[in-house]
Protein backbone atom coordinates (compact mmCIF):
# COMPACT_ATOMS: atom_id res chain seq x y z
CA UNK A 1 0.00 0.00 0.00
CA UNK A 2 0.94 3.59 -0.71
CA UNK A 3 0.90 3.79 3.40
CA UNK A 4 1.33 7.75 3.23
CA UNK A 5 -1.33 8.23 0.49
CA UNK A 6 -3.88 5.83 2.73
CA UNK A 7 -2.63 7.39 5.82
CA UNK A 8 -3.01 10.94 4.69
CA UNK A 9 -6.51 10.64 3.39
CA UNK A 10 -7.58 8.46 6.07
CA UNK A 11 -6.30 12.02 8.86
CA UNK A 12 -8.87 13.63 6.95
CA UNK A 13 -11.53 11.93 6.37
CA UNK A 14 -11.19 11.46 10.56
CA UNK A 15 -10.87 14.84 11.25
CA UNK A 16 -13.87 15.16 8.58
CA UNK A 17 -16.19 12.60 10.07
CA UNK A 18 -15.52 13.36 13.97
CA UNK A 19 -15.43 17.44 13.44
CA UNK A 20 -16.69 19.46 10.41
CA UNK A 21 -19.71 17.05 9.51
CA UNK A 22 -20.61 15.17 12.78
CA UNK A 23 -24.00 17.71 13.17
CA UNK A 24 -24.75 17.20 9.11
CA UNK A 25 -23.79 13.91 9.08
CA UNK A 26 -25.95 12.89 12.66
CA UNK A 27 -28.62 14.98 11.20
CA UNK A 28 -28.51 12.88 7.54
CA UNK A 29 -28.80 9.56 9.22
CA UNK A 30 -31.63 10.54 11.66
CA UNK A 31 -35.26 11.16 10.70
CA UNK A 32 -34.87 14.40 10.89
CA UNK A 33 -36.32 16.98 8.19
CA UNK A 34 -33.44 17.98 5.33
CA UNK A 35 -33.26 19.52 2.08
CA UNK A 36 -34.42 18.12 -1.36
CA UNK A 37 -30.60 17.13 -1.98
CA UNK A 38 -30.10 15.31 1.10
CA UNK A 39 -32.99 13.57 0.77
CA UNK A 40 -32.25 11.90 -2.31
CA UNK A 41 -28.99 11.15 -0.74
CA UNK A 42 -30.62 9.93 2.82
CA UNK A 43 -33.45 7.71 0.22
CA UNK A 44 -30.53 6.10 -1.74
CA UNK A 45 -28.41 5.28 1.66
CA UNK A 46 -31.50 3.17 2.63
CA UNK A 47 -32.04 1.89 -0.72
CA UNK A 48 -28.45 0.45 -0.25
CA UNK A 49 -28.68 -0.71 3.00
CA UNK A 50 -31.63 -2.99 2.19
CA UNK A 51 -29.34 -3.96 -0.94
CA UNK A 52 -26.20 -4.84 1.35
CA UNK A 53 -28.88 -6.73 3.93
CA UNK A 54 -30.40 -8.78 1.08
CA UNK A 55 -27.30 -10.13 -0.02
CA UNK A 56 -26.79 -11.86 3.83
CA UNK A 57 -28.28 -14.91 5.08
CA UNK A 58 -31.70 -13.89 6.34
CA UNK A 59 -30.28 -15.59 9.65
CA UNK A 60 -26.88 -14.73 10.76
CA UNK A 61 -26.68 -16.03 14.02
CA UNK A 62 -23.06 -17.30 15.07
CA UNK A 63 -21.53 -15.44 12.18
CA UNK A 64 -18.67 -12.35 12.73
CA UNK A 65 -19.70 -9.33 10.76
CA UNK A 66 -17.35 -6.61 10.58
CA UNK A 67 -18.69 -3.34 10.05
CA UNK A 68 -16.16 -1.64 8.52
CA UNK A 69 -16.53 2.01 8.82
CA UNK A 70 -20.16 1.96 10.78
CA UNK A 71 -20.80 5.50 11.20
CA UNK A 72 -23.68 6.19 13.25
CA UNK A 73 -24.56 1.92 13.27
CA UNK A 74 -28.12 1.79 11.38
CA UNK A 75 -26.60 -1.25 9.15
CA UNK A 76 -24.78 -2.54 12.73
CA UNK A 77 -28.18 -2.80 14.51
CA UNK A 78 -29.61 -4.46 11.44
CA UNK A 79 -26.92 -7.28 11.78
CA UNK A 80 -27.59 -7.88 14.93
CA UNK A 81 -30.71 -8.12 14.84
CA UNK A 82 -30.46 -10.99 12.35
CA UNK A 83 -28.18 -12.84 14.95
CA UNK A 84 -24.72 -11.63 14.42
CA UNK A 85 -21.62 -10.80 16.21
CA UNK A 86 -21.10 -7.47 14.81
CA UNK A 87 -17.14 -5.07 15.29
CA UNK A 88 -18.46 -1.90 14.73
CA UNK A 89 -15.64 0.30 13.99
CA UNK A 90 -15.04 3.78 12.91
CA UNK A 91 -11.97 6.40 12.60
CA UNK A 92 -14.32 9.12 14.46
CA UNK A 93 -14.84 8.19 18.44
CA UNK A 94 -17.89 10.98 18.12
CA UNK A 95 -19.40 8.71 15.70
CA UNK A 96 -18.79 5.73 17.98
CA UNK A 97 -20.25 8.03 20.65
CA UNK A 98 -23.50 8.74 18.60
CA UNK A 99 -23.90 4.94 17.63
CA UNK A 100 -24.19 3.66 21.30
CA UNK A 101 -26.56 6.55 22.13
CA UNK A 102 -29.22 5.89 19.05
CA UNK A 103 -28.69 1.91 19.67
CA UNK A 104 -30.35 0.47 23.16
CA UNK A 105 -28.43 -1.27 25.37
CA UNK A 106 -30.38 -4.07 25.15
CA UNK A 107 -30.22 -4.34 21.12
CA UNK A 108 -26.26 -3.76 21.40
CA UNK A 109 -25.43 -7.33 22.94
CA UNK A 110 -24.44 -8.38 20.42
CA UNK A 111 -22.71 -5.49 18.68
CA UNK A 112 -18.54 -3.89 19.83
CA UNK A 113 -18.33 -0.78 18.87
CA UNK A 114 -14.73 0.57 18.16
CA UNK A 115 -13.05 3.72 17.16
CA UNK A 116 -10.43 2.83 15.21
CA UNK A 117 -9.11 1.50 11.51
CA UNK A 118 -11.49 -0.96 10.03
CA UNK A 119 -7.79 -2.66 9.12
CA UNK A 120 -6.54 -3.21 12.78
CA UNK A 121 -6.11 -6.98 12.53
CA UNK A 122 -6.64 -7.25 16.65
CA UNK A 123 -10.11 -7.29 15.60
CA UNK A 124 -9.48 -10.35 14.56
CA UNK A 125 -11.75 -12.74 10.99
CA UNK A 126 -14.82 -12.48 10.05
CA UNK A 127 -17.45 -14.65 8.17
CA UNK A 128 -18.82 -11.68 6.36
CA UNK A 129 -17.22 -8.06 5.71
CA UNK A 130 -19.87 -4.96 5.22
CA UNK A 131 -18.30 -1.48 3.96
CA UNK A 132 -21.20 0.60 3.00
CA UNK A 133 -19.58 3.71 1.59
CA UNK A 134 -16.66 4.01 4.18
CA UNK A 135 -14.02 3.61 1.09
CA UNK A 136 -15.42 5.76 -1.24
CA UNK A 137 -13.32 8.27 -0.26
CA UNK A 138 -9.97 6.31 -1.22
CA UNK A 139 -8.14 6.28 -4.48
CA UNK A 140 -8.68 2.78 -7.22
CA UNK A 141 -5.15 1.69 -5.55
CA UNK A 142 -5.66 2.42 -1.95
CA UNK A 143 -8.85 0.90 -2.10
CA UNK A 144 -7.32 -2.35 -3.54
CA UNK A 145 -5.08 -2.77 -0.96
CA UNK A 146 -7.64 -2.18 1.88
CA UNK A 147 -9.85 -5.58 0.17
CA UNK A 148 -6.57 -6.81 0.08
CA UNK A 149 -5.76 -6.83 3.71
CA UNK A 150 -9.29 -7.52 4.50
CA UNK A 151 -9.43 -10.42 2.35
CA UNK A 152 -7.13 -12.93 4.29
CA UNK A 153 -9.42 -12.21 7.31
CA UNK A 154 -12.85 -13.01 5.31
CA UNK A 155 -14.45 -16.80 5.16
CA UNK A 156 -17.32 -15.80 3.38
CA UNK A 157 -18.28 -12.85 1.16
CA UNK A 158 -16.92 -8.55 1.47
CA UNK A 159 -20.03 -6.48 0.33
CA UNK A 160 -18.61 -2.87 -0.34
CA UNK A 161 -19.60 0.11 -2.57
CA UNK A 162 -17.41 2.45 -4.64
CA UNK A 163 -18.44 5.39 -6.27
CA UNK A 164 -18.78 4.15 -10.06
CA UNK A 165 -16.74 7.02 -12.40
CA UNK A 166 -19.95 7.94 -15.24
CA UNK A 167 -19.66 11.16 -16.80
CA UNK A 168 -22.23 12.68 -14.43
CA UNK A 169 -20.51 11.96 -11.67
CA UNK A 170 -17.37 13.36 -12.00
CA UNK A 171 -19.16 16.37 -13.37
CA UNK A 172 -21.15 16.77 -10.13
CA UNK A 173 -17.98 16.22 -8.21
CA UNK A 174 -15.70 18.93 -10.45
CA UNK A 175 -18.66 21.44 -10.19
CA UNK A 176 -18.98 20.50 -6.27
CA UNK A 177 -15.15 21.28 -5.88
CA UNK A 178 -15.54 24.85 -6.88
CA UNK A 179 -18.22 25.58 -4.14
CA UNK A 180 -16.07 24.88 -1.19
CA UNK A 181 -18.15 24.03 1.48
CA UNK A 182 -17.26 23.83 4.91
CA UNK A 183 -19.14 20.83 6.17
CA UNK A 184 -18.79 19.51 2.17
CA UNK A 185 -17.01 15.66 2.17
CA UNK A 186 -13.47 15.00 1.54
CA UNK A 187 -13.32 14.34 -2.35
CA UNK A 188 -15.27 11.34 -3.08
CA UNK A 189 -13.26 9.32 -5.67
CA UNK A 190 -14.91 7.81 -8.85
CA UNK A 191 -13.58 4.32 -9.34
CA UNK A 192 -13.89 2.50 -12.83
CA UNK A 193 -16.09 -0.42 -13.07
CA UNK A 194 -13.96 -2.53 -15.24
CA UNK A 195 -10.23 -1.33 -13.59
CA UNK A 196 -11.39 -2.17 -10.52
CA UNK A 197 -12.81 -5.80 -11.31
CA UNK A 198 -9.92 -6.05 -13.56
CA UNK A 199 -7.45 -5.10 -10.46
CA UNK A 200 -9.39 -7.94 -8.04
CA UNK A 201 -9.36 -10.40 -11.06
CA UNK A 202 -5.35 -10.23 -10.92
CA UNK A 203 -4.57 -9.56 -7.29
CA UNK A 204 -2.89 -12.52 -5.76
CA UNK A 205 -4.74 -12.05 -2.95
CA UNK A 206 -8.46 -12.69 -4.67
CA UNK A 207 -7.23 -15.87 -6.91
CA UNK A 208 -9.67 -17.86 -4.80
CA UNK A 209 -12.56 -15.18 -5.06
CA UNK A 210 -15.72 -14.40 -7.35
CA UNK A 211 -17.38 -11.46 -7.81
CA UNK A 212 -21.05 -12.99 -8.28
CA UNK A 213 -23.24 -9.57 -8.35
CA UNK A 214 -23.18 -5.71 -8.36
CA UNK A 215 -25.87 -3.33 -8.46
CA UNK A 216 -25.60 0.40 -9.12
CA UNK A 217 -27.95 2.42 -6.47
CA UNK A 218 -28.82 6.32 -8.08
CA UNK A 219 -30.66 8.68 -6.20
CA UNK A 220 -30.56 11.97 -7.29
CA UNK A 221 -27.11 13.08 -5.72
CA UNK A 222 -26.36 9.34 -4.36
CA UNK A 223 -24.59 7.32 -6.75
CA UNK A 224 -22.90 4.13 -5.45
CA UNK A 225 -22.32 0.67 -6.59
CA UNK A 226 -22.21 -2.31 -4.55
CA UNK A 227 -20.04 -5.09 -5.77
CA UNK A 228 -20.10 -9.02 -3.57
CA UNK A 229 -16.84 -10.57 -3.53
CA UNK A 230 -17.39 -14.29 -2.33
CA UNK A 231 -14.78 -16.80 -1.75
CA UNK A 232 -15.27 -19.73 -3.52
CA UNK A 233 -15.78 -22.99 -1.65
C1 LIG B 1 -19.84 7.96 4.21
S1 LIG B 1 -19.63 7.37 5.83
C2 LIG B 1 -20.57 5.85 5.82
C3 LIG B 1 -20.89 5.36 7.22
C4 LIG B 1 -21.73 4.09 7.28
N1 LIG B 1 -21.07 2.97 6.66
C5 LIG B 1 -23.06 4.35 6.63
O1 LIG B 1 -23.24 3.92 5.49
O2 LIG B 1 -23.88 5.02 7.26
C6 LIG B 1 -17.96 6.78 5.76
C7 LIG B 1 -17.46 6.31 7.12
O3 LIG B 1 -16.29 5.52 6.94
C8 LIG B 1 -15.42 5.81 8.00
N2 LIG B 1 -14.06 5.39 7.59
C9 LIG B 1 -13.37 5.79 6.49
N3 LIG B 1 -12.16 5.19 6.47
C10 LIG B 1 -12.11 4.37 7.54
C11 LIG B 1 -11.12 3.50 8.07
N4 LIG B 1 -9.94 3.35 7.46
N5 LIG B 1 -11.39 2.84 9.22
C12 LIG B 1 -12.59 3.01 9.85
N6 LIG B 1 -13.55 3.83 9.41
C13 LIG B 1 -13.33 4.51 8.27
C14 LIG B 1 -15.59 7.30 8.23
O4 LIG B 1 -15.13 7.70 9.50
C15 LIG B 1 -17.09 7.46 8.05
O5 LIG B 1 -17.80 7.38 9.25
Amino acid sequence: MDAISYLNRRGKLQDYFDRTANDAWAKLTSDAPVSGIRATVRAGRDQMRNNIISRLPEDLSGKRVLDAGCGTGALALELANRGAFVTAVDLSPNLIELAKSRIPESDRQNIEFHAGDMLDEAYGDFDYVIGMDSMIHYCAKDMLVVLEKLAPRVNQKILFTFAPSTIPLELMIRVGRLFPRRDRAPFIEPISQMKLQKSIDQSPWFVDWEAPFTQLVSSGFYKSQLLELQKRS
